[in-house]
C-alpha cells in the first residue's frame, strides 16, 4: 500500500499526530469504492485505484462542482459523471487540459481504518 506515494516531505505526522482525522473503515471503502465526508467545511473523497490503494482528494469537480464520488474510476482516473472531465486520483492532476488540479490530502491506514489529513498537500 502507498508504494510510490510519499507525503512525508509535506510535514505530516502519523495518525496520532493531530494532522489526521479518522475517515472510515477500509472494509467499508472496499465495499462502497468511495468514502466521503467534510473536513473543515470542504467535502473530501477517498477513492480506490485498480490495485486497491486509497487516495484522498477534494470531491467537487472543478467545472460545475459535480460529485466526483459518483464518477467512474478506472486506471487511476476518475471521470466526472456530469460532463466527463477527468482527474488522476493519485496525483489530483487534471487530465482535462483546461481544468485546474484537485487538492489532495495525505492518507494513512491504521488498524483497518482510513485517516485523512486535515489540510491538503501543498504541492
Ligand atoms: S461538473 Fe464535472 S465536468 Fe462538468
Amino acid at each position: 500500500m502507498f508504494d510510490d506515494y510519499d507525503d512525508s516531505y509535506d510535514g505530516f505526522g502519523d495518525v496520532d499526530s493531530g494532522d489526521f482525522i479518522k475517515f472510515g473503515a477500509m472494509a467499508q471503502l472496499r465495499e462502497k469504492k468511495t468514502l466521503n465526508r467534510k473536513i473543515i467545511g470542504k467535502w473530501v473523497s477517498v477513492f480506490l485505484d485498480d490495485d486497491g490503494n486509497p487516495y484522498a482528494m477534494e470531491m467537487s469537480c472543478k467545472h460545475q462542482g459535480a460529485n466526483l464520488a459518483e464518477g467512474k474510476v478506472a486506471n487511476e482516473v476518475v471521470t466526472c459523471p456530469r460532463h466527463f472531465w477527468k482527474y488522476n486520483i493519485r496525483t489530483g492532476k487534471a487530465i482535462t487540459e483546461y481544468s485546474p488540479d484537485l487538492r489532495r490530502h495525505a492518507i494513512r491506514e491504521k488498524d483497518g481504518d482510513i485517516y485523512v489529513s486535515l489540510r491538503p498537500i501543498l504541492r
